[in-house]
C-alpha cells in the first residue's frame, strides 16, 4: 500500500515533469507548463508583494530567487469582492502582482514574436488576470505566433487617495501596469518575444486605461513600453480628485482610521493622512475588503476609477488632456448597443471634454425633454461610450496617427462584452451560424493588426471627413459581410461633436466677456431656449442679470437643474454615486 502510493507519487511527478519546461529569466528560473507546442508561465512575479508597508505604495522591483519557481498554475487574483463582478476568483490575495505569459516553441526559437499585453476590465474594482480560458488564448494568439501577457494590478488596494502623493501616490493601478510593462520590456525576449512589437490591449475599463496610457505625455514617449494599442468598448473618463479623497475619508472612517477631531486639530493635514495610512496598513486585507463590500452593499459608492494625476497626467483640464496622443497606431471601436440594456439617466457631458460641462449637460437634458434631440433608444450609458470612442479617434486623426475604427452591428448581439468572447474567450455563449464567422473576423483583425499593423480583410484606416468605419456584421442568408461604411452614428455625433461643441465654445466666449456670467439660466424658461444663436445670447444675458439678485438666483437653481449641479460638483454624496458610476 505504502509502496503503491510511493510509486503513484513518483509516477505523477514523472508525468508532470514531462510537461514541465524550465526557462531562465533575470530573476531566476521558471518552471512553466508545456502543452504540445505551447508553453504557459503563470504566477510570474513582476513586483514585490505589495503588503505591509508597501500596501498603498508604488510597486517595488521583485526579488530574485535561487530555486526553480513553479509557474504552472495561476496565482490568486488581487483582492476584490464587488457585488458587480460575475467572475468570482477561486482565491484572492494581496500578494497578487504577477503576470501570466503564453508562448510557443516557435517563438522561443525565433525570439522575435509579437507581444500583446492585455489589461482586463472591471473598473479597477473586479475581474482579474487569472479569469481567462487557456485553450482560447492558445488557439487565438499563440497559434498565430503572438505571445499573450496578462498582468494583474491592484483593485481595491489601489484606491487610497490623499492630497500629498509623497504619503501615498494616487492611481496605483497604473503604477502596477507600468511595472508590468517594464518587466515585459526587459524580460520578454526570454519568452521568445520582441519588446519592439508590443501591443497594449484593453477592453472596457482596460481599454480606458490603455487609452489614457496612449494619451499620456509622461510615459512611453520613446515608445519603449508599447508601440500599438487595441481599445475595445471604452470611454476615457476620469473622476475628480476631490471625489477620491472623500471616498478615502469615508472608507477610513469605517475602518476607524480617522483621528478624532480633538486630536486632529493639533496636526497638519499630512500628519492626519499619514496616521490614516499607517492605520489602514495595519488592518488585515480581509477586514478592508469587508468594509469595501459593506459600503457597496449599503449603496454608498463604487470603488473604482482613476484621477487625472500622476503617473500619466498632471492636473490638466478635461478639455486638454486628450491633446497629447503618442503617435502610435490604434485599432479601436465599439458595439452598436453597448449599454442599452441599462436604462437610467446619468450626467454624461462631463466625460466629453467640454470646457463648460455643466451648461452642456443642461442643454442635453433640455433638448431631450423638448424633443430637440432624439436618443434613438440609446441609453445615456451607451452614449457615454460611443461619443468618447469617436472623440478618441478624432484626436488621433487630428495628429495623423493611423487609426482603425470598427463598430459591431450584428443586430442580435451587439451589447457591451458581446464581442469579448470572440477576442478573449470570456463570457461564452452559444454562437449561431453568423457568429461563428464574427469570431473569426475579430480574431483575424486583432492578430493582423498586432503582427502587421493592418487588420486586413478590407478593414481600412478611418477617415475624419467621412467618419468611416469598419462595420462588423454577417448574414449567411443575405451574404452580408463586414465592410467599410461612412457616417458613424451620424445623428449622435452631429449633436455631441457638432452642435454641442459650438454651444460649448459660445459659452466660453461669453464667460470671457462677462466672467460671472451663468449661461445655464437659459433652460429655466423653455420659450427662451428655442432661440437660435445670436438672439439666444442676448436673451440669456438678460436672464442672467435678472438672476444676480439672491432671491432670483435661488429661483434659478431649483428642481432638476440643482440636482444636476450637485451631481457634477460631487457635493452630494448620494447622488454623486450615479455621476461617477461608469463601471464596465
Ligand atoms: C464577499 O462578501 C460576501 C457578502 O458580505 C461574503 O459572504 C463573502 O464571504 C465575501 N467574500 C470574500 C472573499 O471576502
Ligand atoms: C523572426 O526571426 C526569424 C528567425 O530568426 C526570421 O526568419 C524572421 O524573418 C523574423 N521575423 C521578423 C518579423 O523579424
Ligand atoms: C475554453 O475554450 C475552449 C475552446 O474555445 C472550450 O472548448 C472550453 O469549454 C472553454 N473552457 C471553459 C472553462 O470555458
Ligand atoms: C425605438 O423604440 C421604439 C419602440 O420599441 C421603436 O418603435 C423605434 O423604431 C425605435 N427607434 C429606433 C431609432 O430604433
Ligand atoms: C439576415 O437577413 C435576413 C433577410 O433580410 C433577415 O430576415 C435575418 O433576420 C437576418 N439575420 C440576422 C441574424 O440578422
Amino acid at each position: 500500500m505504502v509502496l503503491n502510493s510511493f510509486y503513484l507519487t513518483y509516477f505523477l511527478s514523472l508525468i508532470s515533469s514531462l510537461f514541465a519546461y524550465d526557462l531562465s529569466t533575470s530573476y531566476g528560473i521558471l518552471s512553466g507548463r508545456e502543452s504540445g507546442d505551447y508553453y504557459l508561465f503563470k504566477h510570474v512575479p513582476f513586483a514585490k508583494p505589495p503588503i505591509g508597508e508597501l500596501r498603498f505604495q508604488k510597486p517595488e522591483t521583485s526579488e530574485k530567487w535561487n530555486d526553480v519557481r513553479d509557474a504552472t498554475e495561476y496565482g490568486p487574483a488581487c483582492m476584490s469582492n464587488s457585488t458587480t463582478s460575475k467572475s468570482i476568483p477561486k482565491s484572492i490575495s494581496e500578494d497578487c502582482l504577477h503576470l501570466n505569459i503564453f508562448t510557443s516553441r516557435r517563438c522561443l526559437h525565433a525570439k522575435n514574436c509579437s507581444v500583446v499585453v492585455y489589461i482586463h476590465g472591471g473598473d479597477i474594482l473586479y475581474d482579474s488576470a487569472v479569469m481567462f480560458n487557456d485553450t482560447h488564448i492558445l488557439d487565438t494568439f499563440v497559434k498565430n505566433d503572438v505571445i499573450l501577457v496578462i498582468p494583474a494590478f491592484r483593485l481595491i488596494f489601489s484606491h487610497f487617495t490623499v492630497e500629498d502623493q509623497s504619503i501615498s501616490p494616487t492611481n496605483l493601478a497604473f503604477y502596477d501596469i507600468l511595472k508590468a510593462l517594464d518587466y515585459v520590456k526587459s524580460e520578454i525576449h526570454n519568452f521568445g518575444g520582441s519588446n519592439q512589437k508590443v501591443t497594449l490591449f484593453g477592453h472596457s475599463y482596460g481599454g480606458t486605461m490603455a487609452t489614457m496610457m496612449t494619451f499620456s505625455p509622461r510615459i512611453n514617449q520613446d515608445k519603449s513600453l508599447f508601440q500599438k494599442t487595441v481599445v475595445m468598448s471604452s470611454h476615457q473618463n476620469f473622476q475628480s480628485l476631490q471625489y477620491h479623497i472623500e471616498r478615502t475619508r469615508v472608507f477610513a472612517t469605517h475602518a476607524n482610521c480617522v483621528l478624532p477631531s480633538k486630536l486632529a486639530r493639533k496636526m497638519t493635514k499630512n500628519q492626519q493622512d499619514s496616521y490614516t495610512l499607517k492605520c489602514l496598513q495595519s488592518k488585515s486585507g480581509h477586514e478592508l475588503l469587508r468594509i469595501q463590500r459593506s459600503l457597496e452593499e449599503s449603496g454608498y459608492t463604487t470603488f473604482g476609477g482613476v484621477v487625472r494625476r500622476e503617473p500619466l497626467f498632471t492636473e490638466v483640464h478635461s478639455s486638454e488632456y486628450m491633446n497629447t496622443p503618442n503617435p502610435i497606431p490604434m485599432l479601436t471601436g465599439c458595439n452598436k448597443h453597448e449599454m442599452d440594456f441599462l436604462p437610467g439617466d446619468m450626467p454624461i457631458a462631463h466625460m466629453f471634454g467640454y470646457e463648460n460641462p455643466e451648461e452642456c449637460e443642461e442643454k442635453y437634458r433640455y433638448d431631450l425633454k423638448h424633443g430637440k434631440y432624439d436618443r434613438e433608444n440609446h441609453t445615456d450609458k451607451t452614449i457615454a461610450m460611443l461619443v468618447p470612442t469617436k472623440i478618441r479617434i478624432n484626436k488621433l486623426l487630428e495628429k495623423n496617427i493611423p487609426t482603425y475604427f470598427y463598430q459591431l452591428r450584428y443586430p442580435k448581439h451587439s451589447y457591451h462584452t458581446d464581442d469579448l468572447y470572440y477576442a478573449m474567450g470570456v463570457h461564452p455563449f452559444e454562437m449561431d451560424e453568423n457568429e461563428i464567422h464574427l469570431k473569426e473576423v475579430y480574431q483575424q483583425m486583432i492578430i493582423n493588426f498586432v503582427k502587421l499593423g493592418n487588420p486586413g480583410n478590407g478593414f481600412e484606416l478611418t477617415d475624419i471627413k467621412t467618419s468611416s468605419y469598419f462595420e462588423i456584421n454577417w448574414n449567411q442568408t443575405t451574404g452580408l459581410r463586414p465592410h467599410m461604411s461612412t457616417g458613424f452614428e451620424k445623428k449622435m455625433m452631429d449633436y455631441w461633436l457638432g452642435e454641442m461643441v459650438a454651444f460649448d465654445k459660445k459659452i466660453s466666449e461669453q464667460k470671457r466677456k462677462t466672467p460671472d456670467f451663468k449661461f445655464s439660466e437659459i433652460y429655466i424658461n423653455p420659450n427662451i431656449a428655442d432661440q437660435s444663436s445670436s438672439l439666444m445670447f442676448s436673451v440669456i444675458f438678460a436672464i442672467s442679470v435678472a438672476c444676480l439678485g439672491y432671491f432670483l438666483y435661488k429661483e434659478c437653481y431649483t428642481g432638476d437643474q440643482k440636482r444636476v449641479y450637485l451631481r457634477i460638483d460631487g457635493r452630494d454624496y448620494n447622488t454623486v454615486k450615479q455621476s461617477e458610476m461608469l463601471v464596465y
